[in-house]
């Protein structure tokens, strides 16, 4: 490119000749020059057929992919672009040619597709010069974009500016040019899903006409091929392509870097045919390239003003092609971010997404999904973490607040009398002393402890106290009176034997008030047992003293229809035997 590009007076002195001698013949030609159409219809620039299947017609080495991609440079740094005018003897040709060619460095956050005069331009069906466009749009550089209608001012083919989608095609078949979200370049033929696609969208899109280099090589005839079949019949194809006229391209080199690429010229006069073209940008080491529109005055702007041209000579002199209104532009521009409010989850700064933390991606949309962010108890959904059962918070690093459980904190716990609630799944945790799901439960009489799983080990297999098991706690309605704790005691033994299933089962047990009959009834079944054999053993003691041990006994023990162990002073102690007489039952 270095022995392409001389100084820019130089450069002008040289074209002023070569055109003054090439020009001379051809005075007084229209301004408006529509001769470039590149279809057998009406006058527009562009396609105007219906969809065709590009597959067919392209060589098998392509495969069945009709476009190429190539990963963007994103060099940052200053200049966004450099710019060179050059002059250039077309080989086995006495035409010189003159231009601008332009390096982008970081195409994605500096290269716009622009509608005419402004958002909404297409919509309008407006036609402006490139220079107003640039000047709203405030470019560095600009150069005509994509194909319009002549007559009614309709751009043509897929356009996307800035992520809008402005015009579809519904998949067309012309050479465009597209820059992905993620700085994907990508040129050649689109289907309308390529067009549409969601998940890596694109960002500038604009339609062409001629694949000028594929893959480093001139792909030129197999456009004509895959994007007319009916031009070739007529050959008005073939005179779009061998005509020498102003002509703009874009391209890319093996870097990424962008290429835009400006020809003076005017149809049939001075300028490039697409051959020469094609085969220039392929001597610049450009990998793929697609012409788009120039035909009836390439324009070239700097800083808002027109460098392709000496403006001074458009008005007075007519062999100079006036810069003419045409449809979008491509621009270069200073760095700006897509888009440019970081999806309202970072900072722009020279173009570049300053992500918060949790977020990524050139836009800051991508939500970080490694550990630490959602940490072990969440995973990533693509607008933050979702937190497993028992966790919360933004990166799912708190358990739930005190009485809630389960998915998102949002269940209440039952858990009653200070038992503990799991996070999880809001099961409860008894403390020694209460039973049941929710712990709403003390432990049954005679038991306690954890779980309730401990028999009380007091005399007379007294209740004990629920949590210690101490043996000390009085009863409500308890008196004490001797008789009355030993039937409390015993009621207690005959009817509340606890099993592993009652526990489980959680059965009530006897309230205080049935303790107090059964008390009652059991206290007058004891006496009368008790009464009834004393007295007769008074009756009969004072003439069978002698068998008096062994005959209390034994009636005690047939009367009260147990094996005697309920009634005896002496404890509960396993082992004591019940058959040994008991000298202490002396009442
Ligand atoms: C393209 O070709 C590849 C491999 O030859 C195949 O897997 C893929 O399905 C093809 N795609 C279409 C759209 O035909
Ligand atoms: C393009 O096609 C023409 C006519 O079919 C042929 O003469 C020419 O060699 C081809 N060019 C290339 C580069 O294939
Ligand atoms: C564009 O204009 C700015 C300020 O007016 C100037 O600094 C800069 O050099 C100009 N760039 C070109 C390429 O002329
Ligand atoms: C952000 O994305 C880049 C590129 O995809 C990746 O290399 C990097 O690890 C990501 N950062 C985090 C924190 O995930
Ligand atoms: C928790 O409750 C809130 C508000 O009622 C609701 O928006 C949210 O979806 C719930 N989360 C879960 C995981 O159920
Ligand atoms: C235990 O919890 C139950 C149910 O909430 C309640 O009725 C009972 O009074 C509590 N017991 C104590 C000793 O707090
Ligand atoms: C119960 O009576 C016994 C003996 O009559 C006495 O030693 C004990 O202190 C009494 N207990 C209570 C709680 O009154
Ligand atoms: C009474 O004692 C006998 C013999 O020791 C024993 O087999 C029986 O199970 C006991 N009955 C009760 C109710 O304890």
């Amino acid at each position: 490119m270095a022995n392409l590009s001389v100084n820019i007076h130089f450069a002008l002195i040289l074209l002023w000749l070569a055109i003054w001698l090439l020009e001379c013949k051809n005075i007084g030609r229209s301004l408006d020059d529509d001769l470039l159409c590149p279809y057998p219809y009406g006058h527009s620039h562009g396609p105007s057929h219906s969809i065709r299947h590009v597959r067919d017609c392209q060589l098998v080495v392509h495969g069945n992919v009709t476009h190429q991609t190539w990963p963007a440079s994103n060099h940052i740094g200053v200049p966004v672009a450099e710019s060179n005018v050059f002059i250039s003897e077309i080989p086995k040709t006495s035409r010189f040619v003159t231009g601008h060619m332009t390096v982008v460095h970081d195409p994605l956050r500096t290269v716009s597709v622009l509608e005419p005069g402004g958002p909404g331009g297409c919509g309008m069906r407006k036609r402006e010069e490139v220079e107003e466009t640039a000047r709203a749009g405030k470019c560095l550089y600009a150069q005509n974009g994509g194909f319009f209608n002549t007559k009614n001012g309709e751009c043509l083919g897929n356009v996307v500016s800035d992520g809008v989608r402005v015009k579809n095609s519904e998949g067309v078949q012309n050479a465009q040019f597209g820059i992905r979200k993620d700085g994907t370049l990508v040129f050649g033929y689109l289907s309308e899903e390529d067009v549409l696609d969601e998940a890596n969208p694109f960002v500038q899109l604009i339609s062409g006409v001629v694949w000028l280099l594929r893959d480093g090589e001139v792909y030129i005839n197999q456009s004509i091929q895959a994007e007319c079949d009916e031009t070739q019949e007529t050959g008005t194809f073939t005179r779009f392509v061998e005509a020498v006229s102003a002509r703009t391209a874009v391209g890319h080199d093996e870097k990424g870097k962008l290429i835009l690429f400006q020809i003076n010229g005017q149809t049939d006069v001075r300028g490039m045919n697409l051959w020469e073209m094609a085969n220039f940008l392929k001597g610049l080491g450009v990998k793929n390239a697609i012409n788009l529109d120039g035909g009836g005055s390439s324009t070239y702007v700097v800083n808002g003003s027109l460098a392709s041209l000496p403006s001074d000579h458009c008005t007075s002199d007519p062999r100079w092609r006036c810069p003419r209104r045409v449809s979008t532009i491509l621009c270069v521009h200073q760095p700006v971010c897509h888009p440019e409010d970081c999806s309202g989850h970072g900072t722009c700064i020279n173009g570049i997404c300053q992500c918060q933390e949790g977020w990524n991606g050139t836009a800051c949309d991508a939500f970080v999904c490694n550990p630490p962010v959602c940490g072990i108890h969440g995973i990533c959904a693509t607008d933050g973490c979702v937190c497993d059962a028992g966790w919360r918070g933004n990166q799912c690093n708190q358990v739930c607040a005190l009485g809630f459980y389960g998915d998102g904190c949002n269940h209440s716990c039952t858990c009653a009398n200070r038992s503990l609630c799991d996070p999880v799944t809001g099961s409860c945790t008894c403390p020694s002393g209460y039973l049941g799901d929710s712990c709403e439960q003390e432990c049954p009489l005679g038991f306690y402890g954890l779980g309730c799983r401990h028999e009380c080990q007091c005399q007379d297999r007294c209740t004990c106290d629920p949590v210690t098991g101490s043996c000390h706690a009085l009863f409500q309605g308890e008196r004490n009176s001797t008789i009355h704790r030993a039937g409390h005691c015993l009621a207690t033994q005959m009817f509340t034997t606890w099993t592993e299933e009652e526990l489980q089962k959680s059965k009530p047990y006897l309230t205080e008030k049935s303790w107090f009959l059964l008390t009652c009834l059991l206290s007058s079944l004891l006496l009368a047992s008790v009464t009834r054999p004393l007295i007769t053993a008074c009756r009969q003691f004072r003439s069978h003293q002698a068998e008096l041990q062994d005959y209390s006994y034994i009636r005690l023990s047939s009367k009260s229809g147990a094996n005697g162990s309920g009634v005896q002073q002496g404890g509960s102690q396993p082992g004591r035997g019940t058959n040994e007489p008991d000298h202490s039952d002396s009442e």
